[in-house]
């Protein structure tokens, strides 16, 4: 019987790439907690119409991309594709009394059926963050600083630029798509089939046409700068007026666009300079109308932003830095005597709560054997215990970096050996350091 295989378009995440993962959600969650967001997780299964009714009605994301799933009881979910729409859910759900605004950040799988390739999967993880209830150019400068400060703290400092637009209001984006229609009216015949279909369902997504023969036209189309009220004005030249305090170069991209009716002002991208198709690392916007989209009689003003991780992942990977490997083995116990694995297993515990990664040989075969596989393992040290050894209390200490063996007695053992590790790679973790003890309220009798 053939074993199952994994799932097309899903990876299993261990080894190096989780490491990196590790560390990427350490430095988000640390820079986020720095700007006071809090964490949230959503389910990963909604009701079809939140998605319908909010995300990419007429995208390819809903018509082509979504995981949907029929429960026992015939309803239609969906797993989740963005987080954006499932976390304003939530707010409007459990939010709204609390001090405003909330700002929430999120570490979570998203699913879309796309077509399995290098930087697109099927399953992949998102960070993001969202801030909701108030509508402040500074919000939208902040948010894309404090993720250049995660880019510039995982070491993309020069990999990446940020690319920002306007999208202005629903109203005044109307207006320009009508006078955009307008002006490809009689121009479709030089349009592929794909800008067609951008023009027929998502006008403004031609302005992002890849074909040379669109992009020339479209230097002779409506300026969207023409359709602008004066607060849309102003509201962007305050987002790039705070970037510049903050110290972001940014450059202006008036082709950013993606066509919701609930975006509005600033839209902004962070892309690598590899020039591949996959380049975005993450996109944000503000948008102000997704509440109402979704049902809640007002309007809630917002703004978000979500990097791919695994796009993260990969780029740190192939960049010149490497990363500590944390997960090593310091020190490996090899036993020659049933007698001997007595004596080294309180050891090989004890080394635990002195924050030393240790393992111990299981069966005794082979000193050759034993020290082929602490090789393999990469111990750092490895303590041999045969019956010698464990009559006298002492062991052989083999430092498997120079290959220098010594005779250590095993009461010194750990000592010894946390004076050679390097301290950084010990694993120091309390979990008492994370909780108080709250003494029980006495009630009068
Ligand atoms: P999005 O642009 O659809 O935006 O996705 C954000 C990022 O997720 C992309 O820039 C990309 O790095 C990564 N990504 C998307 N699809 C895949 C895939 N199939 N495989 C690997 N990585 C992928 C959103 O999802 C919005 N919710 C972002 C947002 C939050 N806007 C406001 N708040």
């Amino acid at each position: 019987m053939e074993i199952p295989q994994k799932v097309r378009g899903m990876q299993d995440i261990y080894g190096e790439y989780q490491r990196y993962f590790t560390f990427l959600k350490k430095v988000s969650r640390h820079e986020f907690r720095k700007n006071w967001f809090t964490r949230i997780s959503t389910p990963i299964l909604e009701k079809v119409d939140l998605i319908k009714r909010s995300i990419w009605e007429d995208t390819d994301i809903v018509s082509k991309e979504m995981y949907n799933i029929i429960d026992k009881k015939w309803r239609e979910l969906v797993m989740k594709p963005e987080s954006t729409a499932w976390i304003m859910r939530s707010y409007i759900e459990n939010f709204l009394d609390e001090t405003q605004p909330v700002y929430y950040y999120y570490i979570e799988p998203h699913f879309r059926y796309e077509r399995p390739q290098k930087w697109r999967y099927r399953q992949f993880n998102q960070i993001g963050a969202e801030i909701i209830w108030e509508i402040d150019p500074v919000l939208d400068a902040k948010l894309i600083y404090i993720w250049k400060s995660i880019l510039d703290s995982i070491w993309l400092k020069d990999s990446f630029k940020v690319k920002i637009n306007s999208i202005w209001t629903s109203k005044e984006r109307e207006k320009y798509i009508e006078a955009l229609k307008d002006f490809f009216a009689n121009k479709k015949q030089h349009l592929d089939d794909n800008d067609l279909h951008r023009l027929e369902n998502n006008p403004l997504r031609i302005l992002d046409s890849k074909n040379p023969d669109t992009q020339e036209l479209l230097k002779f189309a409506p300026k969207v700068t023409d359709f602008l009220k004066k607060e849309s004005k102003e509201f962007y030249e305050s987002v790039k007026e705070y970037l510049e305090i903050l110290g972001v170069d940014y450059v202006e991209d008036h082709t950013l666009v993606r066509g919701l009716d609930y975006y509005c002002h600033t839209v902004w991208e962070f892309v690598d300079f590899s020039g591949r198709s996959q380049d975005a690392l993450g996109w944000g916007w503000r948008y102000d109308e997704l509440a109402k989209s979704i049902g809640h009689k007002t309007a809630i003003p917002a703004v978000g932003f979500a990097f791919g991780a695994e796009r993260l992942i990969e780029h740190i990977m192939e960049a010149w830095v490497k990363l500590k490997n944390k997960d090593v083995i310091q020190l490996y116990f090899i036993q020659l005597w049933d007698e001997a694995k007595k004596i080294v297993l309180p050891l090989n515990i004890e080394a635990r709560n002195k924050w030393l990664n240790s393992q111990l040989s299981l069966w005794t075969p082979s000193m050759k054997v034993q020290m082929k596989k602490a090789n393999k393992i990469n111990a750092r040290f490895v303590a041999i215990v045969g019956i010698m050894e464990a009559k006298n209390w002492v062991c052989q200490l083999k430092d498997m970096e120079s290959g220098t063996q010594e005779e250590v007695k095993l009461e010194n053992l750990l000592d010894h050996v946390i004076t050679k590790v390097w301290k950084d790679s010990l694993d120091f973790y309390d979990p008492a350091k994370d909780f108080i003890i709250v003494e029980p309220i006495k009630t009068e009798e």
